[in-house]
């Protein structure tokens, strides 16, 4: 294993990070351990047993949650790393741990369906937490939404489902300047392409359940940040409100993750190709993807993602709801199922019915399809999206 700050690649992190020989069996890879508990020491008065980050017992902290949190933090460039359950049980750990009665959140008018339940209704309506939903690509509505009392600010970029794009940057200026907190919700564009700590975020959110575990096969959650803050949510979130992985799903992120590099650069350029093309074509009502040219926030996502622009993008054709669900059933290789960022190519037709579609722009409002472009040949993505338009207007 190579050394501690050793300045290495990304490639090279993904594979190494979090592994080593193990010492007992000289095995290549670290096992999977599978306890819930480990052997306290001759004398254990002195131990604090909602201490986190030790093994003690799993919900604590254990061997395959710390080596993912290693290769997690690496990707992030954070100081720590703290890894959960899944994305929601980051996201609800997160805000737990920060926020109390009488504190206000700005959050991104488009986010993942959760944060929107957990702050705009739970915190709200339960704990006295005052919400402000704010189109965050707006620097401007984010100012004139702040209040003495702001005490975090939540954007996700690129948002689900629109792609809409928030200024990492410009916002963690303004967080900062008001005395406010700024996490970012990175599930959609990963770590690879996009690591918010570097452009000034306190907290970088990943589903990893998606890209960087990769084959749709494991649920986790990460929150990267300033170690001050991470020891608080780990012991809260983790210990107290039991939202710890398992590790048998941190092994499968862990090998899923040495892989993650060589799949986002193919989601990316699988990515950008089925844009373009959809855009071509006279079928489709729009098209969004923050790599392309027409997307609004195509300027600002150039700023901040690098080398690509991520896997999901979002797409309506001329059509009613039900040559919708006919162009879908008629996909070959791409799945009607949720989630993103498997190696397979998925699709999900969102209805008219989303009650959050007046939060979003208007060519979302009457139904749309948001596509995971998968690490398929792009030929196939592509061709297959030919087939199933003619099979659906032919019918
Ligand atoms: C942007 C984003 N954040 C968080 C989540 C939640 O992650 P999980 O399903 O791992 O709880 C999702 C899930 O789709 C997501 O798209």
């Amino acid at each position: 294993m190579p050394q501690k700050n050793e300045k290495l690649g990304f490639l090279t992190r993904a594979v190494h990070e979090g592994n080593a020989v193990d010492k007992d069996t000289k095995a290549v890879k670290r096992p999977i351990t599978m306890a819930n508990s480990y052997e306290l020491p001759y004398d254990p008065t002195g131990i604090n047993w909602s201490s986190a980050g030790q093994n003690l017992y799993t919900r604590n902290g254990g061997a395959n949650q710390n080596y993912l949190q290693e290769k997690i933090a690496s990707f992030e460039n954070a100081q720590d790393s703290i890894v959960l359950a899944s994305g929601v049980a980051a996201l609800s750990g997160l805000f737990f741990s920060l926020l109390k009665s009488g504190d206000h959140v700005i959050f991104s008018s488009v986010t993942y369906i959760a944060v929107y339940r957990l702050l705009n209704e739970l915190f709200n309506n339960k704990f006295k937490i005052e919400t402000s939903i704010v189109d965050t690509s707006n620097l401007q509505a984010i100012k004139t939404a702040l209040k003495p009392n702001t005490k975090l600010i939540h954007v996700e970029t690129p948002a689900n489902p629109t792609l809409s794009i928030s200024d990492i940057k410009a916002i963690s200026e303004i967080a900062r300047k008001n005395g406010a907190l700024l996490s970012v919700d990175n599930t959609l564009a990963s770590p690879f392409n996009q690591r918010p700590i570097e452009l000034g975020a306190d907290f970088s959110i990943e589903s990893l359940t998606k890209y960087v575990n990769g084959h749709g096969d494991a649920m986790g959650g990460s929150i990267s940040g300033k170690k001050e803050y991470l020891d608080v949510i780990r012991a809260q979130a983790q210990v107290n409100l039991g939202a710890a992985i398992s590790p048998f799903n941190a092994w499968l992120i862990m090998r899923g993750a040495a892989t993650f590099p060589l799949r986002m650069k193919q989601h990316n350029e699988n990515a950008l190709e089925t844009a373009r093309f959809l855009e071509t074509l006279d079928e489709t009502r729009f098209v969004s993807y923050p790599g392309l040219e027409s997307h609004r926030g195509h300027a600002a996502a150039k700023l901040q993602m690098n080398p690509g622009f991520g896997g999901v993008l979002s797409f309506a054709l001329k059509a009613d709801a039900d040559a919708h669900n006919r162009f879908v059933s008629n996909l070959r290789i791409i799945t009607s199922a949720v989630s993103l960022g498997h190696d397979t190519s998925l699709i999900a037709y969102i209805g008219k019915n989303d009650e959050r579609q007046y939060l979003y722009p208007k060519e979302f409002h009457n139904g749309f399809l948001r596509l995971s472009v998968g690490i398929e040949d792009s030929k196939d993505i592509i061709d297959d999206i030919k087939q199933a338009l003619i099979k659906t207007f032919k019918t």
